[in-house]
């Protein structure tokens, strides 16, 4: 209940921009950390759906909490991507699914690692977009793409040759994919998010003498929650943000910003 007819008008239209009306959503990823919050975000705002990770098991509960419905495929697999995600009436889709890697200088690099790197995490996300956009821009309905990058795309970080290099491949596949569908009405954005704790991250930053140091550079001085990078993943799918495009945004307590 609110105290006049003008904030109830202005609630409307808050609650207009930020629910998905059914519009289908896939993620990737969502067996992880960021993509099950996300998942349960874009579920409680009247989005279906669709989550995906290499395994059903993976999924069961999650599916099971949120009524989303799963769908397997290995991002390192076109046929595979091609198989699943070809023909489905989508409006938006999370490109969350990703790999860590290692931590190496470039002299140590496994090259192994890398190519595996660069394949889940620029070539798989690549892959979704391309099997997923002819049949979005066929229902001609515009829609909505969040790439899921990182902060150490935008910084130099220690022993994130691989990773940093993927994610920063990953944010030109954001611009260009925004340049080319934007004509479709199709949106096309990345978050770059700091450390959470996730199963990627935790047995690196979680160690104090790594940690410590590099959360007295941040701003904010604390690690994000999953439900911290999910909440504007979420408000970049919406229509809250309609004229927002071919972004980089940092969700990293201000680190990139000094
Ligand atoms: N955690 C962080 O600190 C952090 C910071 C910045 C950005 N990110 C990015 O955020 C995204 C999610 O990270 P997270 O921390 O939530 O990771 P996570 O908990 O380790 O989950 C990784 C997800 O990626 C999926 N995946 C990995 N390889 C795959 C493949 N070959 N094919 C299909 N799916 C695959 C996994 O599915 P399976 O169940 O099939 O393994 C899982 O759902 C990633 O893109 C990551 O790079 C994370």
């Amino acid at each position: 209940m609110t105290d006049s007819p003008m904030a109830d008008t202005a609630v409307a239209a808050r609650s207009a921009t930020t629910d998905f009306n059914g519009r289908t959503i896939l993620v990737t990823g969502a067996s992880g950390g960021i993509g099950a919050a996300t998942v349960r975000q874009l579920a409680a705002a009247g989005a279906k759906v669709i989550a995906s990770a290499r395994t059903l098991d993976s999924l069961a509960a999650l599916c099971d909490e949120t009524g989303a419905q799963r769908l397997v495929f290995d991002l390192t697999s076109e046929e595979s991507i091609k198989d699943a995600v070809e023909g489905l009436a989508l409006w938006g889709v999370v490109n969350c699914g990703g790999f860590g890697g290692e931590i190496a200088t470039p002299q140590d690099t496994d090259i192994d690692v890398f190519d595996k790197v660069i394949s889940v995490n620029a070539r798989g996300a690549l892959l979704v977009i391309k099997h997923a956009v002819p049949s979005m821009i066929r229902q001609g309905n515009g829609g909505a793409i969040v790439n899921v990058s990182s902060q150490a795309s935008m910084v130099a970080l220690h022993g994130h040759i691989s990773y940093g290099s993927s994610k920063a491949a990953l944010d030109n596949i954001t611009r260009v994919s925004a340049l080319e569908l934007g004509k479709h009405n199709i949106r096309v954005n990345s978050v770059n998010p700091t450390v959470v704790m996730t199963d990627m991250s935790n047995f690196y930053w979680g160690r104090p003498e790594i940690g410590g140091p590099f959360l007295e550079q941040m701003p904010l001085g604390r690690w994000a929650t999953v439900d911290e990078v999910a909440a504007p993943i979420v408000f970049l799918l919406s229509d809250a943000a309609s004229m927002i495009n071919g972004v980089s945004l940092p969700i990293d307590g201000g680190y990139t910003s000094r």
